[in-house]
């Protein structure tokens, strides 16, 4: 079996909504077709994507691709519904941003031949702002490495991009913000921008949902701990008056070793933290980062997520829908085009696994939790 990424997929999948998304294709237009939905885009063979709006919730669609030259596709689909009761809130993450990071790979081998005059951690985190703002975010989350080493310059990026972001913004560490590299103290860097990193929990109740923002960095380590903050986590979820996301920087390993890197946080603990998070009784899900891949699982009855970065192939951020019978989340794409030929050009990391192993399934990145 050969495996290879699809020429045009369905990216993401919301009640009235889909996002599809393709590579370079050998044409020059390609027409969207979704029920009496049609949309004809001018690709000139480059990356990119689109948004069709209209679609009835919990219904069966075929969504149909033609191509002015080869490309042919037709998938069919389902739309989730929305949860029980109205939607009371909604907010974007964003992880793994890496600001300053201007090459990509483990070799660091795929470098941006484009003619931008900013970086591609810039453009995309540009990109995502303007992506979630139009999807209707009350609040972003950043579930750190913001910053790619922490120096005075990529902070200052960092202020300046935030400065665009017109809703109330939340930020935590990852192990980029505290690795021993040339960096600032990201407690004071943060600081200057009127964010305070000093508790290793924060709470943020919000209409339908507490978000239970959690430091699990260990200075000088890439791998998460949660010696520090798993008993206030544990409180934090149990005193809660209704639904719960913990939102943690570093991936819930399964296993005490990483069976892939980047190191995440020890099954040991991570077990321990789910048991403990079930046994309180409180409807509660878990979103991460770190690994810069998309991922669903549950376990111990907890659905847990990892979100990809917006910097890196397929280049992502994450909305969440809070509604009283449950929360949904979507990942979106990003594809303006002053990210769609970088993004494209990461799928080649790791000899070109990267491209397979990070998007995971449009179920890994659009999903409901009911409570
Ligand atoms: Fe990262
Ligand atoms: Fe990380």
């Amino acid at each position: 079996m050969v495996l290879r990424r699809p020429l045009v997929e369905l990216f993401a999948v919301e009640p009235d909504r889909i996002q599809v998304t393709w590579q370079s294709v050998p044409d020059a237009e390609l027409t969207v077709q979704v029920a009496d939905h049609k949309v004809t885009v001018a690709t000139n063979s480059r990356p990119g994507g689109l948004i069709l709006n209209g679609l009835t919730p919990d219904s069966s669609y075929e969504l149909s691709i033609r191509g002015d030259r080869s490309t042919s596709f037709t998938h069919h689909f389902r739309t989730p519904g929305h949860p029980a009761g109205d939607e009371l809130f909604r907010f974007a993450t964003l992880n793994d941003v890496h600001l300053g990071e201007t090459n990509f790979g483990y070799f660091k081998t795929i470098g941006d031949s484009s003619n931008h005059s900013e970086e591609p951690s810039v453009r995309c985190a540009h990109a995502a702002i303007g992506a979630f703002s139009a999807w209707g975010a009350q609040q972003l989350i950043i579930k750190g490495d913001l910053v790619h080493r922490g120096t005075k310059q990529q902070w200052s990026s960092a202020q300046q991009i935030l400065d665009r972001v017109g809703i109330p913004t939340a930020m935590m560490l990852g192990n980029h913000e505290v690795s021993p590299s040339d960096r600032i103290d990201p407690i004071a860097a943060a600081a200057a921008m009127g964010h305070d990193l000093t508790p290793n929990v924060r709470c943020l109740d919000r209409p339908g949902i507490r978000v239970v923002l959690t430091n699990t960095t260990v200075t000088g380590s890439r791998s998460g701990r949660l010696a520090r903050s798993h008993d206030q986590i544990i409180a934090a979820v149990a005193d809660a008056n209704g639904p719960c996301i913990v939102l943690l920087h570093h991936n819930l390993q399964r296993h005490r070793f990483p069976t892939f890197l980047p190191a995440g946080i020890p099954g040991p603990q991570a077990d321990r933290l789910l048991s403990d998070l079930a046994a309180t009784g409180t409807p509660c899900c878990i979103s991460s980062g770190h690994t810069h891949r998309n991922r669903r699982s549950t376990r111990h009855g907890i659905s847990l997520a990892e979100v990809g970065s917006p910097k890196d192939y397929p280049g992502v951020w994450a909305g969440y829908v809070v509604h009283e019978g449950g929360i949904r989340q979507v990942s979106y794409r990003i594809t303006d085009p002053s990210c769609s030929e970088w993004l494209e050009q990461t799928h080649r990391a790791a000899l070109g696994v990267w491209g397979l192993w990070s998007p995971g399934t449009v179920s890994d990145r659009c999903y409901t939790v009911n409570w």
